[in-house]
């Protein structure tokens, strides 16, 4: 049997409703042998798999603990070694804050053609269900998908090109450090009037605002610890989001 009959397939699975999937991502799922999943994935999205297919969580859930990325890394190449279709399932877009770079480098490495499946990135789901634009005319000519978090658990220190009064920002990671992010933006020259919102579970029904504010009030926030994946978003687009949110009734869940 040959050892690399299939490429691993890199999946985005979206932010988690399975009808956010793309069909070239369902078709991998639906066809998928052993499937390696991260935590963010939702139950409804690995319940497409077929029953047979060999399912391994990689990421922290349910009280179990991460795999380490040369795990990750070496189940993936022994799996598809054996000739198994090997999907590798992440959830948003795999490009963005997803580790595809060094997982497609470690199986090219070890003679294992990858592909590549987009998925709706979670800054992208938080403004079409939230309501706002990423960009907008006159208003954000650039968007900035950043992360607060360094390798070693660090945060970012240097936010000047987050700073610019242009640039709708999405923050991945950052909730824990909003406040400080804030202060950090502030201190680098941004308006402390900028509208700020920090966006949870977006994508399904349990999506929420914990956040909507100004970077000043978000500066000096005392936040309470949230529930599921949340996102930062920083820039005047929000502006839509607030007449969107003044039109109807009820903030917490804007999902239709
Ligand atoms: C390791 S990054 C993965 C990002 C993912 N690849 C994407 O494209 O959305 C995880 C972070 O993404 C953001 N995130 C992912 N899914 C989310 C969701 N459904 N709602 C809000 N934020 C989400 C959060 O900031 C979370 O801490």
């Amino acid at each position: 049997m040959p050892h690399d009959r299939h490429p691993v397939r890199l999946v985005g699975a979206g932010p988690g409703p399975a009808d956010l999937l793309t069909i070239r991502a369902l078709r991998a799922i639906e066809g998928a042998e052993a499937l390696l999943y991260d935590a963010l994935v939702a139950e409804e999205v690995l319940a497409l798999a077929p029953a047979a297919c060999v399912k391994i969580q990689t990421g922290k859930r349910a009280g179990r603990t991460s795999l380490k990325q040369e795990t990750i890394n070496r189940l993936m190449l022994r799996l598809a070694r054996r000739g198994l279709k090997v999907v590798r399932l992440k959830g948003g877009d795999p490009s963005i804050f997803g580790r595809v770079g060094e997982e497609a480098a470690f199986l090219h490495a070890h003679g294992v053609d990858t592909e590549v499946v987009p998925g709706v990135t979670a800054a992208c789901a938080a403004a079409a269900q939230f309501g706002f634009p990423l960009t907008h005319r006159g208003q954000a000519r650039r968007v900035v998908f950043t992360t607060a978090r360094l390798e070693a658990g660090a945060v970012q220190a240097d936010w000047a090109a987050a700073a610019d009064p242009e640039a709708t920002l999405a923050v991945y990671m950052g909730r824990d450090t909003a406040p400080r992010i804030a202060q950090a933006l502030i201190a680098a020259g941004r308006s402390p009037r900028t509208p700020v919102a920090i966006l949870e579970n977006v994508g399904g029904p349990a999506a929420r605002a914990a956040f909507e504010g100004t970077l000043l009030g978000l500066a000096q926030a005392m936040l309470a610890p949230g529930e599921g994946p949340a996102l930062v978003v920083v820039g005047d687009v929000l502006a839509a989001m607030t007449a969107a949110a003044e039109a109807r009734p009820a903030i917490p869940s804007r999902a239709r």
